[in-house]
């Protein structure tokens, strides 16, 4: 097996998830989704019931997480403690506050130590969030931002939830979502060295295709 890692970063309804998932199927290679590791940390602080807005109590909170995640993209699952919260992490009362532990500066560090502790035990992975390619795996071999336009992402987002959203709400929370997660990393420009791969007129395969073409031009 190669030692390859690919760092993929996008904003929400980009499809990251889902094409970073395929991708990684077809390669045999592992699947690292670190918008999970933030989730699954927000819905610990609110379990625990610390307020949001007390910054130590959330670092403090990070700390202890007992945190684990699958990195089977075929078999994605994340516990802490006894708890499987796989399901549980994708509802709106999460995705409302991730935001607000996902700007809290020392939690970003620690979660940042576990996912490069989990990328380097993989080997061969995608990685994907916001940060990939900029601060948790800069040397990655691949690195590639994953963009679609705010309509092709709306689109998608309303699909996900099965078209039952109030379309300008919707809009309203991805876009304030984008807003507030752009305070805590820079996923809207690449960086240097980093590829855009805009999915807005591609279809799903095509975008998969995409990604794993350049994979192997890297091998
Ligand atoms: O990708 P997903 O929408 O599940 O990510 C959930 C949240 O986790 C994002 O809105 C963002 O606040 C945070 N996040 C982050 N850095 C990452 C991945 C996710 O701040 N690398």
């Amino acid at each position: 097996q190669p030692r390859l890692v690919i760092a993929v970063d996008g904003p929400s309804g980009s499809g990251k998830s889902s094409v970073c998932r395929a991708a990684a199927t077809q390669l045999g290679a592992a699947y690292l989704d670190t918008g999970a590791m933030y989730r699954a940390a927000t819905w610990y602080c609110l379990d625990q019931q610390v307020d949001l807005d007390d910054e130590d109590a959330v670092a403090l909170a990070v700390e202890e997480l007992p945190l684990t995640i699958s990195t089977d993209p075929q078999h994605q699952t994340i516990t802490v403690g006894q708890a499987d919260i796989s399901a549980e992490i994708r509802e709106p009362r999460i995705s409302e506050k991730v935001s607000e532990v996902a700007t809290n500066r020392r939690a970003r560090t620690l979660l940042v130590a576990a996912q490069r502790r989990i990328i380097d035990e993989a080997g061969f992975i995608v990685a994907e969030g916001r940060d990939i390619t900029t601060v948790v795996a800069p040397d990655a071999q691949v690195r590639v931002l994953l963009t679609a336009s705010a309509e092709a992402r709306l689109r998608r987002r309303g699909a996900q939830l099965g078209g039952t959203q109030d379309a300008e709400a919707l809009k309203r929370q991805v876009l304030e979502r984008d807003k507030k997660d752009s305070t805590a990393s820079n996923f809207t420009e690449a960086a240097d060295g980093v590829a855009v791969l805009d999915s807005s007129d591609l279809t799903f395969e095509e975008t998969v295709n995409s990604l794993i073409g350049r994979v192997e031009q890297a091998q």
